[in-house]
């Protein structure tokens, strides 16, 4: 297992709507767990394959709290929200693919998901809470939207100027 650079805003892989996976081979499966290798040294709660490069539609989550004894560690192939709740709840929001900036969400407060696990089993789950603000914000990684795009104009596009220009700064560096 070994952790992979991160895509960083305004890289364009984080823009494109990922491919299905066909089926959930051992490559897909060392793409989890490199995936989830990443998401730790990185410190994140959540990672979606594009985020290190690659526009497929896998995504992982640790959600839980760090004195958890038993983290459960979420692995997803192809996930998609079948149900949300009408009721929406708001939470402060950053990504690893744009790091230093955060902003208030709002998605719907309860999601179901259908997936398929690591081991190519079709599953559901439901979730609520940070969650679901997680599994909704990856899956949105999945069709090129991040979650700068539900904060305003003015604010987003300052996080994207920003973010250009010191990418910019760096390639001449
Ligand atoms: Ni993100």
């Amino acid at each position: 297992m070994t952790a992979k650079p991160l895509s960083i805003l305004p890289d364009p892989v984080l823009r494109q709507v990922a491919s299905p996976v066909a089926t959930v081979t051992d490559a897909v499966r060392q793409l989890m767990d490199d995936m989830v290798d990443t998401m730790r040294e990185e410190h994140g709660l959540g990672l979606a394959a594009p985020q290190i490069g690659l526009s497929t539609r896998v995504i992982v989550m640790d959600c839980s709290d760090e004195d958890d004894s038993d983290p459960v560690i979420w692995k997803m192939a192809n996930p998609e929200i079948i149900d949300a709740s009408d009721d929406m709840a708001s939470m402060e929001e950053g990504c690893l693919s744009i790091p230093g900036y955060r902003g208030e969400v709002t998605r719907p407060a309860r999601v179901t998901v259908r997936y398929l696990d690591a081991d190519g089993v079709q599953q559901e789950m439901q979730a609520t809470g940070l969650l679901a603000a997680c599994v909704q914000h990856e899956i949105d990684h999945l069709n090129g939207r991040l979650f700068i795009d539900y904060l305003s104009r003015v604010k987003r596009d300052m996080i994207i100027r920003k973010m250009t220009k010191e990418a910019r700064f760096e390639r001449e560096e």
